[in-house]
């Protein structure tokens, strides 16, 4: 047994043994994750903030979710309608809530670090979770993706082949699992997308990089997908969005060329027909609305490690 966590920031670092232990935990409260009041006394009498600078739909509703299946008061701030409007600050708005009694902060910050710089400013007592800044890092993503492979294909991540594709170099989601791949022992994870959109060796060491899809996508267990995020086509990164998908979109015939087996992972929201096509997104080996449940499993997990007992 580890340590107990104050914060997640990234799970880069946190150890194999930290993330094992986090997903046995989400797996053993997986039948729970759905609904139900059987654990709703982990968390009686605790408060969990949503603080969300960018929008979203899984990770806050989840995380909102898996408080209340926990048995915790959730208040989910609007920041559209809060003086953050005036100019307040992140870390004054912080302040003010940790003053009505928050126990801990769901964060969502456009600026890589910023998560960070906000649980430097937090009280001692005060638990502050990354739910994404910038391109840095989305840790919970990153460990419910885990989850619904080790569902899938078994806890040995050492035998297994992993491809991440699209628009690695803006995602937090690739870096979070890069650093949980890594951490749990994958060898082969390989890395593929267009020039224009990959990271440096810093965030692809040990992995095989590559353009061209069709020999990558050969033999994997998991293929991830990743959004194209559409301002990359005005930025002049990608030519066109329909040569992106020639070049990079998961169809039929290209998924044909990875395992019988294979598992197709996307953290959502899709591009339909720009990264995926839709019968691959809908389709028999998709995992897409699995990652969604486990998000909740998963989010109860972390929540339990930073506030419960
Ligand atoms: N995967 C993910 O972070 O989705 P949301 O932006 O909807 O939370």
């Amino acid at each position: 047994m580890t340590d107990r966590l104050r914060h997640l920031l990234t799970l880069d670092g946190l150890g194999g043994e930290r993330i094992d232990e986090l997903l046995d935990v989400a797996d053993a409260m997986h039948p729970h994750a759905m609904g139900g009041t059987a654990l709703r006394h982990v968390l009686a009498g605790r408060t969990v903030c949503n603080l969300f600078f960018e929008n979203s739909t899984r990770t806050r509703s989840s995380f909102q979710l898996a408080a209340q299946r926990l048995g915790a008061d959730v208040l989910n701030f609007d920041i559209g309608a809060s003086s953050v409007k005036k100019g307040e600050s992140a870390l004054d708005t912080l302040r003010t809530l940790e003053a009505m009694g928050v126990d801990a902060f769901v964060v969502r910050h456009a600026e890589n670090g910023a998560v960070a710089a906000l649980a430097n400013g937090a009280k001692p007592a005060t638990s502050l979770i990354n739910a994404g800044d910038g391109r840095s890092a989305h840790p919970t993503q990153g460990l419910l993706d885990m989850l619904t492979i080790r569902q899938r294909k078994g806890c040995d991540f050492g035998a297994l082949s992993v491809l991440i594709v699209g628009d690695v170099l803006h995602s937090r989601v690739a870096r979070s699992d890069l650093h949980a791949l890594r951490q749990l022992g994958c060898r082969d994870v390989r890395v593929c997308g267009p020039a224009s959109l990959l990271p440096g060796a810093n965030v692809t060491a040990g992995c095989s990089v590559g353009q061209t899809l069709d020999a990558m996508v050969e033999g994997v267990d998991v293929v991830m997908m990743l959004r194209l995020q559409r301002e990359r086509m005005e930025e002049g990164l990608v030519p066109s969005l329909d040569q992106y998908f020639r070049d990079f979109g998961l169809t039929p015939a290209r998924l044909a060329r990875a395992k019988p087996d294979a598992i197709v992972m996307h953290p959502g929201p899709m591009n339909r027909g720009i990264e995926i096509a839709d019968d691959v997104a809908d389709g028999a080996q998709s995992v897409i609305l699995d990652q969604v449940a486990n998000g909740v499993a998963v989010r109860m997990a972390v929540l339990k490690a930073l506030l419960g007992g």
